[in-house]
């Protein structure tokens, strides 16, 4: 018989494109998102197959116990997934991420599920003084809410793995690019072209570097893992072993779009309070299985491009 496995945030970004590659691989899903930022667009092929069952519920407000029974397999991606308001709306990373990932351990261990797989980021890391940095470093002063709230469940997901029979996978990744994405700096530089493809302000000098990695790759390396990491808790950075400076992606950017903006920088190392300068994770730990990215990131930059020209609905979403 197939297995059945629970994906929180089964229609945002990240989530449907899961649930669509494990529906490809058979297994059945229960889907629940209240979406808030996810779209049932995403979910459209999903909705059609036989093996998927979508529940529109909201994980911090409704009992969510009866959900988790008979599972094997736990994906909890649901989240307040922006870095960059989290000073604006304090309350909602501490509700979204600490209290839903509580939450969703509560009912793990009332059904006793024995997997938690969990979205955590290389935002975890701050301003490390570690580049590459790896998965044991010490840990730097967080410098959002949204990295200080996902250390926070990462905790508590390892405490419940320590006390209980449930092995968790956590996967710190760096941005992810790709088909479906809705939020980010590629979103946000196409959305004010599009608005203005005269001049585009950019948060920051622009010398900002990061790593980013495709949302097929990100999935392929999930799974990998869990196949080959066997402890009580596993902790896997998930990147590619390049990095871009913003100003690169928007040249990539302006390339497709066919235009010459002038580009007004606000200056500074930083693009806002919590915006780090440098994300660069060591990935040794997921290329030891042998795992490597397929696409790199100039390609990811221009894959997303085409994604929102060609969706550009997707642009004028308030969220
Ligand atoms: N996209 C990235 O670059 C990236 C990088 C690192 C980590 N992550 C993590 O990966 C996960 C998925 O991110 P994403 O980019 O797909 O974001 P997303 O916003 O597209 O997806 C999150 C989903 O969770 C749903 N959701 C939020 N709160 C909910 C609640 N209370 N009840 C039910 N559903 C709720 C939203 O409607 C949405 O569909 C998040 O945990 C995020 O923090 C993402």
């Amino acid at each position: 018989m197939s297995k059945t496995f629970l994906v929180t945030g089964c229609a945002g970004f990240i989530g449907s494109n899961l649930v669509d590659y494990l529906l490809e691989k058979n297994y059945k899903i229960i889907g629940l998102d209240n979406l808030s930022t996810g779209n049932k667009f995403f979910l459209k092929n999903a909705l059609k197959h036989k093996n998927f069952k979508f529940h529109k519920i909201d994980l911090l407000r409704n009992n969510i116990e009866k959900y988790f029974k008979n599972i094997d397999r736990v994906y909890h991606l649901a989240a307040n997934a922006d870095v960059r308001f989290g000073l604006n709306h304090r309350k909602k990373d501490i509700n979204q991420n600490i209290i839903v990932t509580y939450k969703v351990l509560e009912a793990i261990k009332k059904n006793q599920v024995q997997k938690i797989i969990f979205s955590s980021t290389g935002s975890v890391y701050g301003e490390s003084n570690q580049i590459p940095t790896k998965e044991n470093t010490f840990f730097p002063i967080q410098t959002s809410l949204y990295g200080a709230s996902k250390v926070s469940a990462e905790a508590i997901i390892s405490a419940y793995s320590e006390a209980f029979n449930i092995k968790s996978y956590i996967f710190r990744f760096v941005s992810i690019l790709g088909e479906r994405y809705t939020h980010g700096h590629v979103f946000d530089f196409i959305k004010n072209l599009k608005k203005n493809n005269n001049m585009l302000k950019v948060l920051g000098d622009g010398n900002q570097k990061k790593s980013y990695l495709h949302i097929k790759d990100c999935i392929e390396a999930i799974e990998i893992a869990i196949k080959k990491f066997d402890k009580k808790v596993n902790i896997l950075n998930l990147g590619t072993q390049e990095y871009l400076n913003v100003k690169g992606s928007i040249k990539i950017i302006c390339k497709h779009l066919k235009l010459k903006p002038k580009i007004l920088y606000s200056g500074g190392r930083r693009g806002w309070i919590g915006d780090s300068p440098f994300i660069y994770l060591d990935t040794k730990k997921i290329r030891s299985t042998g795992w490597r990215p397929k696409y790199n990131i100039k390609e990811s930059v221009k894959i997303t491009a085409k994604y929102l020209i060609d969706n550009q609905w997707l642009l004028k979403r308030k969220n």
